[in-house]
Order: structure tokens, then sequence, then C-alpha cells
């Protein structure tokens, strides 16, 4: 048995994740502060859905109380790092709340876990540190020095400052670099659930780009096997940090995911489409080869059936007609 502390315990990657280790035996503390970045009522939905686990107990608590985080802590707890204002255009709107939870917040984690004398830490990044200069498939060791929104900016940062104080604090660290994620219980911000929602209400789809842009999907149960890899990893690991790209190892366009999402429904979707938002990158496709070496991981869902059961959750959780 394992004692791990997830921040973001009560979001869409976070509860799916504390699931898992529950199923494992794994004693765990979860934290999370229902960030109003979405309704505190979805996160409240996802921690109702989980149900009484095993082994899990709940704390809501701001990670920028550093102290508090610490005294939640033993050295032999991994903890595994999801807390984060998440998304990309909405980062554009709020440069300093994202710094302030994503920045200051990792470096509250990093002061909780030497306080602690925590050795073993995983961090959420994302794919959108590669920016758009990166060479598709993207690899981990990519220079990844130009970010295109302050999301992304924020999660290189929160690498950065991880992979400073590795050597120094004694962290071994997995920095997961987390492609697209989608599932049940996905974030009401990304744009499958965006869509389903637009779907089922029978109001215009705005597709963004010119028909080119595309992403590199990656079901929730993928990304938590990836995580659970990563944890067993760091138990060996030497100090410092490494890098892992979790993908789902196919590339989907825009229209192809709209159209995958309108066949699970079964409903014909209006669709318009505009220009590039800023922030957006064209393309994001993950290079496994390191995480498949290293960790053994391998995406097993293929995407139409992660789509069918996003559709049959977004069903059971909203209605057709919600
Ligand atoms: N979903 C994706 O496609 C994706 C892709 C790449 C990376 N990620 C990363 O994975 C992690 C989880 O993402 P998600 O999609 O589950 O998002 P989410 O918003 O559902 O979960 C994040 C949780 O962190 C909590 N939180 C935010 N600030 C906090 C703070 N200061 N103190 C305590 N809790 C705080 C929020 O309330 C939320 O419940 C994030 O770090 C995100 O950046 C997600």
């Amino acid at each position: 048995m394992t004692r791990v502390l997830v921040t973001g315990a009560a979001g869409f990657i976070g509860s799916h994740l504390v699931e898992a280790l529950s199923r494992q035996g794994d004693e765990i503390i979860g934290i999370d502060n229902f960030d109003p970045f979405y309704p505190r009522a979805m996160k409240e939905r996802n921690l109702a859905e989980m149900g009484r686990l095993a082994g899990f107990t709940f704390h809501e608590l701001d990670l920028l109380d550093a102290a508090r985080l610490q005294s939640h802590l033993t050295p032999d707890t991994v903890l595994i790092h999801l807390a984060a204002k998440a998304g990309v255009r909405p980062s554009l709107a709020d440069p300093v709340g994202y710094a302030r939870a994503n920045v200051a917040g990792t470096a509250a984690v990093a002061d909780a876990a030497r306080g602690a004398g925590v050795s073993r830490i995983l961090f959420g990044s994302s794919s959108s540190v590669y920016g758009d200069s990166t060479p598709v498939p993207f690899r981990e060791d990519a220079i990844a020095i130009e970010p295109v929104s302050p999301y992304a900016a924020t999660k290189r940062a929160g690498e950065l400052l991880l992979g400073s104080v590795a050597p120094i604090y004694g962290f071994r660290v997995a920095s997961l670099r987390l492609f697209t994620v989608y599932g049940p219980r996905q974030r009401p911000d990304l744009a499958i659930h965006a869509f389903a929602r637009k779907m089922v209400d029978g109001s215009t789809l705005t597709l963004f780009g010119d028909g080119t842009q595309a992403r590199d999907y990656t079901y929730c149960d993928d990304i938590v096997a990836g995580v659970l890899a990563a944890l067993r990893w760091t138990e060996q690991a030497p100090v410092g940090l490494e890098h892992f790209n979790l993908g789902g190892n196919r590339v989907v366009p825009t229209g192809a995911m709209v159209d995958e999402i309108a066949t699970a429904l079964g409903i014909t979707p209006k669709i318009e489409w505009a220009p590039m938002q800023p922030g957006d990158v064209q393309r994001t496709a993950a290079d496994l080869t390191k995480s498949g070496a290293l960790l053994g991981y391998a995406p097993r869902t293929p995407f139409p059936e992660g789509i069918r059961r996003f559709v049959a959750w977004f069903r059971e959780a909203y209605g057709r007609s919600d």
C-alpha cells in the first residue's frame, strides 16, 4: 500500500485517478479548493460519483496554504500534483490568476514537500508546453521555450521550478505532459464536452481554424494508467526530473472529432467556421517512445470507443435536453 496525496482531486482527471488508486488499495488524501474556473457543483458531482472509496479522505484546501498542505504529508507520501487553473483561452483573460495557481501553487507544493521530507512527486504538465514551433510528433527532449499562451507558460514554469529544486531538495519528479484528455467528467470548457452540449441544445458549433487543426486526444483511463506507471517509476528513479508524454497515439482533426460526437449522439450538428483563436496551437502529437520504454505506457482506447463512453456519461449526467 502506498500513501498518496492528490492535488486537484475533485477535478476531471484527479477524480478518476483517486478511484484507480483506491482500487489498487492505496491510502489517498485528496485536496481541492473548488476553484471557480468551472462550477463547484460539477466537482461535487465528481466526488459524489466516486462514492465512498476505501482509503480516501478529502480536504478542501488551497495549494497556496503550504503549511496546511505540509501537515497532510509524511516522508513516504507520493505527491501527485494535478491542481491547476486549466484551459488555454481563459488564461489570456486571467494571466495573474493562472500564475498564482499554477506557478506560485507549484512552488507551494515544492515547499510543502521539502518541509515534510517527501521525495516522490508527479506533476501534471501539458502538451501545450511544446507550442507551435516544436516539430511533430513532440519529443520530450525538445527545448519547449516558445509556449503560446499564459497557461502553457505557467505549465512550463511549473516544470522548470520543480526541475530546479529537485537535485537540491532530493526530489524524484515525473513531469507528465498530458495530451488533450477526454472522457466522463471532462471539464465543461473543453471542446468535446462543450460541443456535445451545443449539439443537444441545437445551437451552432463554432469551429476555429481552417479544418487542418488536429489534436492527439487521450482517453482518461489511459492517462490514469500512465500516472500509475509513473508512480511506480518514481520508486526507483534517480533524483532529478524527467518529462514523459502521455498521449493517445492518434491525431484527430477538429471536423472528425465533431463527426464522432455527432454519430454517438445521433444528431446532425449546425457548424460555422471562424479564424483560429490566439493561444491555440495548430496540431499536437505525442512521441511515445520514451514513455513506452521507461513506463511501459501504451494507450488502449480507440477514439470512437472513448467518445461513446463520454456520451454515455454525458446523457446520464445532463440528459439530452438539459
Ligand atoms: N484535461 C486536459 O486535457 C489536460 C491536458 C493537459 C494537462 N492537464 C492538466 O491536468 C491537471 C488536471 O486537469 P483537469 O482537466 O482534471 O482540470 P480540472 O480543472 O477538472 O481539475 C483541476 C482541479 O484543481 C483544483 N484547483 C485549482 N486551483 C487550486 C488551488 N489553488 N488549490 C487547490 N486546488 C486547486 C480545481 O478546483 C480543480 O478541481 C491540470 O494540472 C491540467 O493543467 C489537463
